[in-house]
């Protein structure tokens, strides 16, 4: 098997303000589907195409933001081999235990210098997609409720000591550096894509001074149609919407950046392309950022790089 170590990310817990506003959101507009709740008052969704029980988690709190972003590793001994790797990395982890998430297996976590709690886990039951393992059609029923994306692709995390970050994501837990855009200095990263796999990234991470902030969650989408399609479904429900539709001149990506009700900010995701760990890192400069951001309209969005939960 060609993939080892961390394969994906695997579950977010966002904080939420009205917890059953919010659950309609998410299952009405965003188009997740629903797959449970605990006895802690926690709400479960996946994606439709996602075969794993959950990926992303509600907690009400009266603060919004991000719990904890939980990646997939290969199986328990990569799990162990991993937790060993960190702590000989220096990096204290604790194991949360299986069923503390529902469907899920024990988990490993730890604190970024970014201040933020990162997950590592190797199981979560399968629940499939809701299409048969034998002779499956190409969508279902929940495929075409609200927007419906097809997975949760990656996140963008704001925090301080991205430099550290980067460090423990590559030398420790098999990532490599995607695109980066530099700092005003042009030496230091302003900001890096990180990926664990084939996709253009996993992760993202911003310097920003306060620590453990959430930028978004991002939700693939099929198609730049089913992109625009989010669009008019965002309008139809009033959603405030940050940016575009637009394209990214980093990754390529095309985009959609809005709010859910509680001001978690979340994108719907199309395209990019396909990077291997041989390629050379892309690089923006700081002037030319706004590019990077927003490709035809060259902006630099206020919002962008201030408005986090
Ligand atoms: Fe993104």
């Amino acid at each position: 098997m060609a993939m080892t170590g961390v394969l994906r990310p695997g579950h977010a817990q966002v904080r939420v303000l009205e917890l059953e506003k919010a659950v309609t959101f998410y299952r009405d507009v965003l188009g997740l589907v629903e797959t449970g709740r605990d006895d802690q008052g926690r709400v479960y969704f996946k994606c439709w195409d996602e075969r794993d029980h959950n990926s992303y988690i509600l907690r009400e709190s009266d603060q919004a933001g991000l719990d904890f972003f939980g990646f997939k590793v290969l199986d328990e001994a990569t799990l162990d081999q991993l937790e060993k790797d960190l702590n000989e990395y220096g990096i204290k982890t604790r194991r949360l235990p299986a069923g503390d998430l529902l469907e899920t297996g024990e988990r490993v976590r730890f604190t970024l210098p970014s201040g933020h709690d990162i997950e590592l886990y190797a199981t979560k039951t399968a629940v499939g997609n809701g299409i048969p393992a034998i002779n499956p059609g190409p969508w279902c029923a929940d495929s075409e409720r609200g927007i419906a994306p097809v997975r949760l692709d990656h996140t963008l995390l704001y925090g301080p000591n991205i430099a550290e970050v980067k460090k423990i994501f590559v030398d420790v837990l098999g990532f490599y550096l995607v695109e980066r855009v530099l700092g005003e200095d042009g030496d230091s990263e302003a900001a890096i894509w990180l990926s664990c796999s084939h996709k253009v990234h996993d992760i993202a991470i911003a310097e920003y001074p306060e620590p453990g902030k959430l930028h978004h969650c991002s939700f693939l989408m099929e198609s730049w149609e089913r992109v625009l399609r989010a669009g008019d479904i965002m309008s139809m429900n009033e959603v405030p919407v940050d940016i575009g539709p637009t394209r990214h001149g980093v990754t390529r990506g095309c985009t959609i950046y809005a709010w859910d009700p509680s001001g978690n900010r979340f994108e719907t995701f199309m395209g990019g392309y396909q990077p291997y760990p041989d390629y050379e890192p892309l690089t923006w400069t700081f002037d030319n950022f706004g590019q990077g951001l927003d490709y035809p309209q060259r902006k630099l969005h206020e919002t962008f790089l201030t408005v986090v939960s």
